[in-house]
């Protein structure tokens, strides 16, 4: 596999935020700043974007990579996107051009042995993104029941035999927690195998592993939060655009989008609008665009994005 993380869609999404000199730019997840890197060669010669990661693994990185080629033109922060109300005027940046979203994790993480997010890399159950908040998942695995694991593997991660894998979580840490990464993928996979008469392109664990990394660092709330902050923040001709990779997080984006764009939000009962809320988003993708077979062949981790993109009315 090569080494690093590919950025998903990267001509569309610079098509589709365009950016431009002068401008004025947000990277909500940097990773290894791949789309950075080509939003700031594109915003040549005096564009400036602000790149924030929860994890500290990702600044570090990119600022080793990406400060000595653009200078002051970057600024980078570690912070939580559910915090970017804050956090961007903090930076200068309150009146932005453009805001990306590229939702999940990155290749690094998967790859890091110590953080457990993936079942082939192995490593301790952890899956925070940022280790200094919240609790790891093997915390979760050794206190949850089997009704609220059973609930969290429905909820986060639409996982048909959740009760199954649940039970057999609080059988098995009768003997010993269930802290690995490769454990709790073999033992998914001895509960709940896959139908060999129909041949799965993922493992069985992969709902598993989603959602509690989806629970671990409340990633739907995260999103519901930073999308809002980010329309607030964009100037009128803005552009917002976003990449998910899963059901659950596209259907947060689109409904969101959706209401953005309808403004009045008074239920379809009242005669006329109380709520005064005006249209503020306007669609620059009807249906959502998918990577091109090319795409996923090089780079497989592309297979299941979305990308939805809109721009900012005037007020
Ligand atoms: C798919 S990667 C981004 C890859 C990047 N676009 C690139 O081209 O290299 C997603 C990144 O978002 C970060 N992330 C996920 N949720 C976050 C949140 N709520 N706040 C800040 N960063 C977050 C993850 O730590 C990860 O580094």
């Amino acid at each position: 596999m090569k080494e690093g993380h590919l950025p998903v869609l990267a001509e569309e999404v610079l098509a589709m935020l365009a950016p431009r000199s002068g401008s004025l730019q947000i990277d909500a997840t940097l990773g290894g700043g791949g789309h950075t890197e080509r939003i700031l060669e594109a915003a040549k010669p005096d564009g400036r974007l602000l790149g924030l990661d929860a994890d500290p693994a990702a600044i570090n990185r990119v600022e080793r990579r990406l400060r000595p080629r653009f200078g002051e033109r970057l600024v980078l922060r570690q912070a939580n996107f559910r915090e970017l109300a804050t956090v961007a005027p903090d930076a200068g940046f309150d009146a932005v051009d453009g805001c990306l979203f590229d939702l999940g994790l990155s290749s690094f993480q998967l790859a890091d042995t110590d953080r457990g997010f993936g079942f082939r890399a192995g490593g301790p159950l952890d899956m925070r993104f940022d280790t200094s908040r919240g609790v790891p998942a093997a915390e979760l695995l050794a206190t949850l029941d089997a009704a609220e694991l059973t609930a969290l593997f429905r909820r986060y991660g639409e996982e048909p035999r959740a009760n199954r894998i649940a039970r057999a979580i609080v059988d098995a840490r009768r003997e010993a927690p269930v802290a690995g990464a490769e454990e709790l993928a073999a033992l998914v996979e001895r509960v709940a195998p896959p139908n060999p008469r129909q041949p799965r392109r993922t493992h069985p664990a992969t709902r598993v592993f989603q959602a509690l990394r989806i629970a671990v660092n409340e990633e739907l709330e995260a999103l519901e939060a930073g999308l809002a902050a980010a329309v607030d923040l964009l100037r009128p001709g803005g552009r917002l655009v976003v990449l998910s990779y899963h059901s659950l997080e596209d259907r947060i984006v689109k409904r969101f989008f959706a209401a953005e764009r309808r403004g009045c939000v008074c239920p379809p009962e009242l005669p006329v609008c109380v709520c005064g809320r005006n249209p503020r988003l306007r669609l620059l993708t009807r249906k959502s665009v998918t990577p091109t077979p090319e795409e996923v062949a090089t780079n497989p981790r592309s297979r299941s994005a979305r990308l939805r993109a809109a721009e900012r009315l005037a007020a």
